[in-house]
């Protein structure tokens, strides 16, 4: 059946150029066996909000002060994601951590782009600039981009894809985070998307 595809949610908190990156992909035809039908953010101000927006993607902004506890907070999420059908969670800058009970639900079903190539420089307290900063303290020569399936344990489930990047002398956080974000994490986060969609499709999962 060519036109299945699976319904794929973006989870964003910030700027959102690897929602971005989703989109072109699927402008583009690199993302061709799902379809991005909804976007949630935990942050009322998060720029990725107007990317969603113009390219005519529903939003919902869920943030944990409105909802008074994380287990609300996760509840109106899973809720937002029943009502689309939602087939693939995508976690594109989503800077709050899922509970065990959630990774359970939708096992397998959920996938984040970290940068860094994990194992290193990844776990609680390691997100956005951070990661960076310590790569860049440490001394690497070479960091990069993982997409992974989301399981109970921070940035701990198995790996999908990995794209290494060379850091240059005199390298800057920032310098950095913009070239991991332009050579690694806007190519894999969509390759890895179609790669998850596709399987599902083939395995019967949707
Ligand atoms: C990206 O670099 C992403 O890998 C990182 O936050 C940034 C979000 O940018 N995520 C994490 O650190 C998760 N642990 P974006 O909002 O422009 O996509």
């Amino acid at each position: 059946m060519p036109d299945k595809k699976a319904n794929i949610a973006v989870l964003v908190s910030g700027g959102g150029t690897n929602l971005q990156a989703l989109i072109d992909a699927q402008r583009s035809g690199i993302l061709k066996s799902g379809r991005i039908v909804l976007t949630i953010s935990n942050r009322s101000d998060a720029y990725a909000l107007n990317r969603a927006r113009d390219a005519g993607i529903d939003t919902r902004v869920i943030t944990k002060k409105d909802c008074g506890s994380a287990a609300e907070f996760e509840r109106r999420i899973a809720e937002a994601l029943d009502e689309y059908g939602i087939d693939l969670i995508v976690l594109a800058g989503f800077m709050s951590i899922l509970s065990a009970d959630f990774t359970r639900r939708f096992e397998r079903r959920i996938i984040n782009v970290h940068p860094s190539l994990i194992p290193s420089f990844c776990g609680e307290g390691f997100y956005g600039l951070h990661v960076h900063e310590a790569a860049l303290k440490k001394g690497v020569k070479v960091t990069g981009a993982t997409v992974h399936f989301v399981n109970e344990i921070p940035d701990g489930g198995e790996i999908i894809m990995q794209k290494a990047v060379r850091v240059r002398d005199g390298d800057t956080p920032e310098a950095l985070q913009r070239r991991v974000m332009h050579a690694a994490e806007w190519k894999i986060l969509p390759a890895a998307a179609e790669k998850i969609c596709a399987e599902m499709i083939k395995d019967g999962r949707i």
